[in-house]
């Protein structure tokens, strides 16, 4: 068995992910479960908080020693927090998985630096679906061309901190990158008042925030005479937690690199 180190532990995601580690699948099984300091329950068996039989893992504060004692990581908690564990992964020599969002372009330098003394999978969207849509937009782009407005639409539970989320900032990315533009010159991010008409090559991102919805994208095309949509719906949050804990199985033993869930899926072309 491979001991796996949760950090964000009893977060919405940490929690589906030690559901997850409980039916120890891939050979993988629960080996530390890390939390903010001062969080309440830091110290309290992790059964007894986040259910299933007892499994003598304690809640720590202490990600150095949980990353270290483990084979692997996996780190959904903050993107801050995401970059320390990163280097405190690199240091001890082991992998880890990042599923937290709202990464900014500096913290993403730091993350490949860590990556290169370690085995690093990230990824703002764990899904097999999210993935596959990532390589169907690309696609679609080159082939629409600048003839079609994109517009992408996201919708998340009203408990969010980050907005627009992870996955919508990539697949932003990924559409601008397909047609030869970059995000930081054609994003427009909401729209007010006297805007004029929509530029052909900018890129509008739409961030809702509603209820308990897990998680929904849609990309649009909108052509003169039709428009073609893609969307993306997350039933549960157990597609990102089985993501992430099958990106944990793939990446043990792989050599120092920053990975993401192309390479795990296999859809790297
Ligand atoms: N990659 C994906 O597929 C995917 C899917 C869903 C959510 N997310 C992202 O994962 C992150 C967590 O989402 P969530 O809904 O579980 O949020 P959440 O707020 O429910 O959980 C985050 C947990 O991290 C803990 N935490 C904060 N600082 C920490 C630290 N320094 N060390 C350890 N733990 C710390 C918090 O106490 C909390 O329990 C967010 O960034 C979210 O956007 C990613």
């Amino acid at each position: 068995m491979a001991g796996v180190a949760v950090c964000g532990a009893m977060g919405r995601m940490g929690k589906a992910i030690l559901a997850i580690l409980g039916e120890n699948p891939y050979g993988l099984t629960l080996s530390g479960a890390v939390e903010a300091a001062g969080h309440p329950l830091i110290g309290r068996d992790v059964a007894a908080v986040a259910g299933g039989g007892r499994t003598g893992v304690k809640v720590t504060e202490d990600p150095g020693s949980a990353i270290a004692a483990a084979d692997v990581a996996i780190d959904f908690s903050t993107a801050d927090a995401s970059v320390r564990n990163a280097f405190l992964a690199a240091e001890a020599g082991k992998p880890i998985v990042i599923g937290s969002t709202g990464i900014g372009a500096d913290q993403l330098e730091r993350i490949r630096e860590a990556a290169g003394k370690t085995a690093i999978v990230q990824s703002p969207n764990m899904s097999i679906g999210v993935n596959l849509m990532f390589r169907v937009a690309a696609d679609m782009a080159r082939v629409l061309g600048d003839d079609y407005d994109v517009e992408i639409v996201e919708t998340h539970h009203r408990f969010k901190k980050d907005a627009p989320s992870g996955t919508a900032v990539k697949l932003a990315d990924v559409v601008a990158s397909a047609l030869e533009r970059n995000m930081e010159e054609v994003g427009v991010y909401g729209r007010k008042g006297m805007t004029g008409e929509r530029s052909r090559r900018e890129i509008g991102v739409f961030a809702m925030r509603s209820g308990d919805v897990v998680g929904e994208h849609t990309l649009v095309f909108g052509g003169i005479g039709e428009r073609l949509e893609i969307t993306h719906r997350a039933h549960s949050r157990d597609t990102f937690a089985r993501g992430a804990v099958r990106a944990a199985s793939w990446v043990l033993g792989k050599p120092p690199g920053l990975y993401d869930m192309a390479d795990v899926l296999g859809f790297r072309r």
